[in-house]
């Protein structure tokens, strides 16, 4: 390990433009006869350092950004992501995850236009094929039938010392942000920009109160300084009173400690057929309610509700939402079978909203906005590489650290 390391060292000292790039380097590997929680699943091998087509780049990773994908890849549940992504390419039969990294570009496509051997680069998860009809028409890749998530369902992603990235994924890195941070802003960061801006009607507005599930997680911890910024009032929806002061300090009004309501699950026809457990789910609710108004100063309710737990917190989240709000939701970590006391949609006029990722364009907007002084900065915990398998099992267990997480892989230039 050790040894590949100064030899990539070397390289970029050497200001060779990276001509010795080694034929091998280590990864953090996925395969599918080993799947399961991530602390068993990965497993580090040396791998050829793969060849690049004309609108790829080659990657030199400093750091990786570790997030949620890392643990579902894992667990190969919904699917298989080993599988899936040999629709995309060449038949591999293992999986490097790691769908964000900051790095420097050591080899280009000769289709590529933007970027050169030697720029120091922010790659971000989404790829595509940018010559699709339906990206030319739409303008959003999420729509297209080649749209993939890099470092899940596309291969050579962020854990390993080199990717295989292609040109729509990349944004140059300004000088203003760490290397750490530049790598783990993006799947967080860009997606709740998306997730506050994108949706027509229901863009965040100054002085709208923001619910903010999560807050002290990856997302949370990212969306609540950006509202801040954006002129509205986050409220942190956390499981301690640590976290929530935590998230106090990055700009939350408030917090609700979920830990202290047992309302959470789906809304099953047992429970809303039973007077008494409907009064309890609506009564908890009504508290929260409550709350957030006592948080916010103010009688009214959140415009935006943003949504990642799924499964056990839907059904409140739609009860909380202000009438012709958004319910914006762009995960289930608890579960993919929603309920819906569906009066609370309609008659409230309510919007329940799929959101998926952030473009490069909302990456570059949130990156201009947290590069300037004295912004924020939500914390990045920074984990070895060999250390990445044991901080996704803690994000499995919710029991990672505040914040984003990023592992160190590559010397940084200015160390050298
Ligand atoms: N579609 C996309 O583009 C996209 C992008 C990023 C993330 N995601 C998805 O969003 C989810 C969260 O990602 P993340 O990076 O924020 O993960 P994270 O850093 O692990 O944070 C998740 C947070 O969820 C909260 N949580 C856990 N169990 C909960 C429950 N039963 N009820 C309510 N809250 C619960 C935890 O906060 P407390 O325990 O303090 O409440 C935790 O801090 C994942 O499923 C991920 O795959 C999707």
């Amino acid at each position: 390990m050790l040894e590949q390391i100064k030899e990539t060292n070397y390289n970029i000292r050497n200001k060779t433009a990276f001509d010795e790039i080694p034929e091998k380097m280590y990864a953090w590997t996925l395969r599918s006869e080993s799947l399961g929680e991530p602390i068993e699943a990965y497993h580090k091998e040396l791998v050829d350092v793969p060849d690049i087509g004309d609108d790829e780049l080659l990657i030199y990773n400093i750091a990786s950004g570790i997030n949620y994908n890392g643990v579902w890849a894992a667990l190969g549940k919904p699917k298989n992501a080993v599988k899936t992504h040999q629709k995309y390419e060449k038949k591999q039969d293992f999986l490097i995850c790691g769908c964000e990294s900051s790095g420097i570009v050591c080899k280009v496509g000769k289709n590529v236009t933007d970027f050169k051997v030697g720029d120091e680069v922010i790659c971000i998860g989404i790829q595509y094929d940018k010559n699709c009809e339906v990206v030319k028409k739409t303008g959003d890749p999420r729509l297209s039938p080649s749209f993939r998530i890099w470092g899940y369902e596309g291969n050579f992603g962020a854990f390993a010392q080199y990717s295989k990235v292609l040109e729509v994924q990349c944004i140059h890195k300004p000088k203003e942000l760490s290397w750490e941070s530049a790598a783990g802003c993006s799947a967080t960061g860009g997606t709740v920009y998306n997730m506050l801006t994108h949706w027509k009607g229901n863009e965040l507005q100054k002085g709208d109160i923001v619910l903010v599930w999560g807050g002290a997680g990856g997302l949370g911890s990212s969306a609540i300084p950006l509202i801040r910024e954006m002129g509205g009032i986050p409220i942190a929806v956390v499981s301690s009173d640590k976290r929530g002061e935590w998230c106090k300090k990055l700009g939350a009004y408030g917090y609700i400690n979920r830990s202290e309501y047992d309302h959470w699950g789906i809304l099953s026809d047992e429970l809303f057929n039973d007077e008494n457990a409907y009064k309890k789910w609506l009564k908890n609710n009504l508290k929260i309610r409550k709350d957030i108004y006592k948080i916010a100063g103010k009688k009214e309710d959140p415009k935006i509700v943003l949504e990642h737990p799924g499964r056990d917190t839907l059904p409140s989240s739609i009860f909380l939402c202000a009438k012709k709000g958004m319910v914006v939701l762009c995960g289930a970590t608890t579960g993919y079978l929603g309920s819906l006391d569906l009066r609370y949609l309609w008659l409230g006029i309510r919007r329940l909203q799929g959101s998926h990722a952030g473009f490069s364009t909302d990456v570059e907007s949130y990156v201009n906005i947290i590069k300037r002084d004295g912004y924020p900065l939500p914390k990045v915990d920074v984990y070895d590489f060999e250390d990445i398998p044991m901080c996704l099992q803690n994000m499995y267990e919710n029991k990672k650290l505040k914040g984003n997480a990023v592992a160190i892989i590559g010397k940084k230039p200015e160390d050298q």
